[in-house]
């Protein structure tokens, strides 16, 4: 049996008084792919943030490869992360992809693909552009390698943002929507790539409203509904006989 990747434990996240994570535990193996499904507004990115702690969860906890992240409450109730030498450490490891690809734009691909690993993991910079280079061939960009972002598509653009999460040689990567900003002429390149990482074995959490590739590719599909997990399951069981009326209202809204 693979290893637990991650894993959540009664997660809550209140903004105020807007509760938008009421409750959710989720275990994710070793070369998992799980969608996570929802309506705008049901705490999918905040459950990311959660994760790689861009967000600390009002109560509730995070293991990453069986290590609780340490928190601490604060004197007015909320919490923060108590370590700062593990939040950096275990989000190297979690590397995020966003639906805005967020690349630096004054940096070249190369340069941007480049820049973690030298400044951060202090890899030299020859080591740093052969991993570089490599990992752009490997989504199609290593002919655009001296391009910068502002001269790319879309498609690209987000092609170069895949590349720069690998390069931190990652145990786990996170998508929140990474399609969504795309032309729809643009979005099959760039599942094409996030397949082939599934294929690969990678362990990854991918936010989407892609239903093909949630039903092809992942290997759990889970359903958010106001800040709670609705449905979870196998993709072909999920698809095919929904438990929660919820999902299955959201899947008639998707196909029709
Ligand atoms: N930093 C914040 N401060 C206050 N409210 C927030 C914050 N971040 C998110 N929210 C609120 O939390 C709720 C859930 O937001 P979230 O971004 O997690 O939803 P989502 O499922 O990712 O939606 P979408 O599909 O539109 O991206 C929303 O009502 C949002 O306004
Ligand atoms: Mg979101």
């Amino acid at each position: 049996m693979a290893a637990t990747a991650l894993k959540v434990e009664d997660i809550y996240k209140n903004f105020g008084s807007l509760e938008v994570l009421r409750g959710i535990s989720l275990e994710a193996y070793e070369h998992d792919v799980i969608s996570i499904l929802g309506s705008s507004g049901s705490g999918k990115s905040t459950l990311l943030r959660c994760i790689n702690l861009l967000e600390t969860p009002t109560s509730g906890k995070v293991y990453v490869r069986g290590e609780l992240i340490k928190m601490r409450e604060l004197r007015s109730g909320e919490r923060q992360a108590e370590d700062r030498k593990q939040v950096e450490r275990i989000r190297s490891k979690l590397a995020m992809v966003f639906q805005q690809f967020n690349l630096w734009a004054h940096m070249t691909v190369l340069q941007n693909v480049m820049e973690a690993p030298v400044n951060v993991l202090n890899l030299p910079k020859a080591e740093a552009r052969e991993r570089a280079e490599t990992l752009l061939q490997r989504v199609g960009m290593l002919e655009h390698k001296s391009y910068y972002p502002a001269h790319l598509s879309g498609g690209q653009m987000q092609r170069a943002a895949i590349a720069r999460a690998l390069a931190m040689e990652p145990d786990m990567l996170l998508f929140d929507e990474p399609t969504s900003a795309l032309d729809p002429e643009l979005v099959g390149e760039v599942l094409k790539v996030i397949r082939s990482l599934a294929e690969e074995g990678r362990t990854m959490l991918v936010v989407t409203h892609e239903m093909g590739f949630a039903r092809e590719v992942s290997s759990r599909v889970i359903f958010l509904d106001e800040g709670l997990i609705v449905e979870s399951g196998d993709p072909q069981q999920v698809f095919n006989s929904p438990e929660s009326d919820r999902f299955r209202e959201f899947l008639v809204g998707v196909f029709k």
